[in-house]
């Protein structure tokens, strides 16, 4: 059976060292092996096979699974795709669970959002791909056309031009079927913000069961990204800011807009909505301030709740301190509460919040 003693994570550039404190806090028996800004390693006490439940998901990995070693000392494309087929433990794989789907991604070298750049594929990651798919053993790959929904994931991280460090993971739920942990998302041109990219991946990752003609408050909807993906859904939204809005909501008969801070909002405005997502631009406490009184009002009925927690200062990402943010929300009578730094977060966190459990979309 195929095993590892190493196990990888992909990461924010600059997330490392919170990805590195979650694992020592939740597998403290795992010792740091590789480090570079996206992309991490660890060494288990012992071996881990391919569907150990051992690797526990993390709020700081967008996707993780077992190391298979690496292809390097070339950047030449064949040779490396020739090294990848040649490796014994990607043979073993093969061997155990072909046929493979093949996630090719590059590590992020920077911020999400800065300098234009944005995670996700990109031509170097096509190319990798369609030369190894062209390269695999007769009957390693699904046809590349029709990706699975299950099964094995061989993972090809390029770290760097000549550096591809290879992987393995199962496929279980929605974030394991996207290359990298990263959904297969683009800004459209007439965007109104980056936060349109939040928003759509927070509701493909935590598949809160809402649907168009579904009410959803935004606290902190300016200028109007997210407003803009949830108006293109179908549903109606109130949004909350002191600041102006873009005229494309604006003029949205599905949107009105409360020119004011949340806590100068009349409970009652907020009787028609279902489901909420703030994203102010403040430490989490001052978010959770906000949101605590509209979801705890007795007149107000919220299922759930997309929320932004930026982090200023990485000391926020503790363990501890994320664990004391999840305890504040199941206060509040939400059972199911979930963090994940998004892949279009910046430096930033998703908590996603609903009543219970049950009430998530079924199909993982
Ligand atoms: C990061 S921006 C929001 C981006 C927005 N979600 C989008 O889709 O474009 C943060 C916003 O939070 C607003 N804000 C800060 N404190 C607020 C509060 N207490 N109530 C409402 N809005 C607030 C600011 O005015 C600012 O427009």
């Amino acid at each position: 059976m195929l095993t590892s003693q190493y196990l990888f994570a992909a990461c924010q550039a600059g997330a490392q060292n919170a990805l590195k404190q979650e694992v020592e806090f939740r597998a403290p028996e795992w010792r740091l092996s590789f480090s570079r800004p996206g992309f991490v390693t660890f060494k288990a006490p012992g071996p881990v096979s391919l569907a150990s439940e051992e690797i526990p998901r993390m709020t700081f990995a967008r996707t993780r699974g077992l190391s298979l070693g690496k292809a390097t000392g070339t950047d030449q494309l064949d040779e490396l795709v020739g090294q990848v087929w040649a490796s014994e433990q990607v043979q073993q794989l093969v061997a155990e669970h072909a046929p493979l789907a093949v996630h090719v991604w590059r590590r992020d070298e920077v911020v999400p959002g800065a300098d234009g750049f944005e995670p996700g594929r990109d031509e170097l990651s096509a190319m990798v791909r369609a030369a190894l798919c062209a390269a695999a053993p007769e009957g390693a790959l699904h046809n590349p056309q029709t990706p699975p929904s299950e099964g094995a994931v061989l993972d090809v991280a390029l770290v760097a031009p000549n550096e591809w460090w290879l992987g393995a993971h199962l496929m279980k739920s929605r974030v394991d079927r996207w290359p990298g942990g990263v959904p297969n998302l683009k800004l459209p041109e007439d965007a109104v913000s980056r936060a349109y990219l939040k928003i759509e991946e927070a509701l493909r990752w935590a598949a809160l069961p809402t649907h168009a003609g579904d009410v959803w408050v935004e606290i902190g909807c300016a200028p109007g990204g997210a407003s803009q993906a949830l108006l293109e859904r179908g549903m109606g939204v109130i949004g909350v800011d002191p600041a102006d809005v873009d005229p494309l909501l604006d003029e949205h008969p599905d949107f009105m807009h409360l020119k004011m801070r949340a806590g100068d909002v009349r409970r009652k405005e907020f009787e028609p909505a279902r489901w909420l997502a703030c994203d102010v631009n403040a430490a989490p406490q001052y978010t959770l301030d906000a949101v605590e009184p509209i979801v705890s009002h007795r007149e107000v009925s919220i299922r759930g709740m997309i929320l932004t927690l930026k982090l200023p200062d990485w000391s926020l990402a503790e363990p501890a301190a994320l664990d004391a943010i999840v305890k504040r929300v199941k206060g509040w009578g939400y059972k199911d509460v979930r963090l994940r730094q998004l892949a279009f977060n910046r430096r930033e966190l998703c908590l996603a919040a609903l009543r219970s459990r049950g009430q998530r979309r079924l199909r993982r």
